[in-house]
């Protein structure tokens, strides 16, 4: 058994990680621990550094906490749950966070070359608003280019809007991976879950119109009986494959 102050390295947190269902309602729990993990979170690599996320922390003693718990429909995971972590895609704040990028390389280059300076704000300024903006029509639009770019030259063809959804739910998902193996590695337990009512979560915990969830993480101490079986993978051989 992990000693609550010592701490797991990277391979040893991986391997100890697994989904646990059920989690101690006696033992204390360090929820700046959470904090801490999430702290780390947010250093995960995450598309063109924009960050489109936010983690909803709701402990035990939130009012919400049995609800949001509820509609994760019941599962013991989220009600037995000391906090759970939800994870939330903000597309809607591109425009923003392309800004703090582009200002941030700006106030920090300047004894830089103005070259680094026209690049940032020909990514952040030009590009991303490219491939963020709503318009009518516009996600079609952008695939046709890419198709006809590609025709040419090699070409990102990933530009539609339903791309950029998935785009910015894959940097969520990295971020909330950083943060179960840090929970790990301070000897908690996570269980990312996706069964749970998107509508009425969203409702319940008053998330922004743009927002997605990408997940919600249950935390806690973990049960043995929490683990409901011994872990299983198919053959890396069909899982890491070279060329
Ligand atoms: C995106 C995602 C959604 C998941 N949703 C659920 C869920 O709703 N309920 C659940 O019990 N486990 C859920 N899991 C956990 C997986 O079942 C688990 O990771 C998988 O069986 C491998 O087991 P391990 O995590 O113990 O290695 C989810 C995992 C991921 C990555």
């Amino acid at each position: 058994m992990q000693e609550l102050n010592q701490e797991l390295g990277f391979f040893d947190a991986v391997e100890a990680r697994r989904s646990v269902r059920i989690f101690d309602q006696e033992s204390s729990f360090d929820h700046e621990k959470v904090q801490k993990c999430l702290e780390a979170a947010i250093l995960s690599p995450n598309s063109s550094n924009l960050q489109l996320y936010q983690f909803i922390r709701v402990p035990e003693s939130s009012p919400l906490k049995d609800q949001l718990a509820q509609l994760c429909m019941r599962q013991k995971a989220a009600t037995t749950a000391r906090e759970l972590v939800v994870v939330i895609t903000r597309r809607d704040v591109w425009k923003s966070r392309a800004k703090a990028n582009y200002d941030f390389i700006l106030n920090s280059n300047q004894n830089q070359s103005e070259k680094k300076v026209k690049q940032a704000g020909s990514y952040y300024k030009n590009l991303i608003p490219k491939l963020f903006g709503k318009y009518p029509g516009w996600s079609l639009i952008k695939k046709l280019i890419a198709w006809w770019v590609g025709m040419r030259r090699p070409m990102v063809r990933e530009v539609g809007e339903t791309e950029v959804r998935i785009s910015v739910h894959k940097s969520a998902a990295l971020a909330a991976m950083t943060f179960m193996l840090g929970m790990k590695a301070v000897g908690y337990d996570t269980c990312p879950m996706e069964g749970f009512d998107s509508k009425r979560v969203k409702k319940l915990l008053d998330l922004p119109t743009g927002s997605e969830i990408c997940m919600i993480i249950g935390c806690g101490q973990g049960l043995p009986e929490g683990i409901y079986g011994p872990r299983f993978r198919v053959p890396s051989s069909e899982l890491i494959l070279k060329k």
